[in-house]
């Protein structure tokens, strides 16, 4: 801060003697003067900006507007100007007083020429260290303003590689779901449908979109164990003896094994563990019962035998739209969790899958 410029000082002051000798008064220090007759002439000089002082003497007794009147609309306006009261011999009170309501200090008139520079000295120096604080707290605000905007446009960088690594997900979940599907010639499209109804039970349940996300990806790959499972057995035409049925539900645990080697996928690994458990306790692999089986995998427990029993596999043809309805029916509270089962009916779901299923059909003859 340049504190050797010239400095200007706005006299308010109505009596013209006064005015002449504190204006030599200034010269003598060196500084710029400025007067004013009022509160008023002083206020529209400083609101117009044609004088910008370092300090201002204001008077307290004058007509129009008194120095007192004056006193919080200058602050308000300049509150870095430091504003020295003039008050009269015996009128010590209003000087105090106008102190209270934020003025810098008070002199006696007539005050000595040393008791003015001393007074002016006093508030030079007040006002350098206000501008000081003011210009560091500018600084300080415009620091802000930048890390603000740094920080958004992080954020904004984040949410793209974040998007991207979801992306490179699901085109990583759809590339094992074709294997399960390359291997398994009865479940084409399978994988697909379940995600889609797992999905859709899922948003009727109101589940958070989090974990929508890792049941779309458990449904999915729900079967993804089935990599370790023999064609013999997979394609098998006719029933598995007791060996084959053993090494079969393997898939399961498989699938999870796989699942959980990849962090993004270790929540919907759980899942995938438990689809062939049963809400009765006589499923696959570890025979959990009821509430402890992990809430994705009874959603997806659930859209996966729907899918299988409206579609072929090897060993049976597709029952109808009426049997599947039946039969899901009759497993309420059996095999499935009976909150997903009233939920997928009340939501109407079984008609959606069937009619899904025809547009999929009519597309096909529509190709051939
Ligand atoms: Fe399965």
């Amino acid at each position: 801060m340049d504190t050797d410029r010239k400095r200007t000082v706005l006299v308010v002051e109505d009596d013209v003697s006064m005015q002449k000798v504190l204006s030599l008064s200034m010269q003598k220090m060196d500084h710029k003067c400025a007067i004013a007759k009022n509160g008023r002439e002083a206020l529209d000089l400083l609101e117009s900006g044609d004088v910008a002082p370092d300090a201002i003497l204001l008077d307290i007794r004058m007509p129009i507007m008194s120095g007192l009147a004056a006193l919080p609309k200058i602050r308000a306006l300049l509150p870095t100007v430091p504003v020295i009261m003039l008050t009269a011999f015996g009128d010590l009170e209003t000087g105090l007083a106008a102190m209270k309501a934020g003025a810098f200090d008070y002199l006696v008139k007539p005050s000595s020429l040393e008791k003015i520079r001393e007074a002016l000295e006093k508030a030079f120096s007040y006002r350098d260290i206000m501008e000081m604080k003011a210009e560091e707290e500018r600084k300080m605000a415009q620091r802000r303003l930048e890390l603000e905007k740094q920080v958004e446009s992080s954020y904004q960088e984040l949410g793209d590689v974040y998007k991207k690594l979801k992306k490179i997900n699901l085109q990583t979940a759809y590339a094992l779901a074709e294997t399960i599907e390359a291997k398994d010639r009865y479940t084409q499209g399978h994988c697909e449908r379940v995600r889609w109804l797992s999905s859709l039970i899922g948003k009727t349940m109101r589940l958070p979109d989090e974990e929508i996300e890792q049941l779309e990806y458990a449904a999915l790959l729900h079967d993804i164990g089935k990599i370790g499972i023999p064609d013999s057995i997979l394609n098998k035409e006719g029933p598995l003896d007791e060996k084959e049925r053993h090494i079969i539900r393997m898939h399961p645990i498989i699938g999870a094994q796989i699942l959980s080697t990849v962090e993004f996928f270790k929540r919907a690994a759980a899942a995938v563990r438990h689809h062939h458990e049963r809400w009765d306790g006589k499923g696959y692999p570890d025979r959990v019962e009821g509430e402890h089986i992990d809430h994705l995998a009874r959603i997806i427990a659930l859209a996966d035998t729907f899918d299988a029993m409206a579609t072929s596999r090897a060993y049976r043809t597709a029952l109808s739209f009426g049997e599947v309805v039946q039969e899901i029916h009759r497993m309420r509270g059996t095999q499935f969790a009976p909150d997903v089962v009233d939920v997928f009916f009340a939501a109407g779901l079984d008609t959606t899958y069937f009619k899904k299923l025809q547009e999929e059909a009519d597309k096909k003859k529509d190709k051939s």
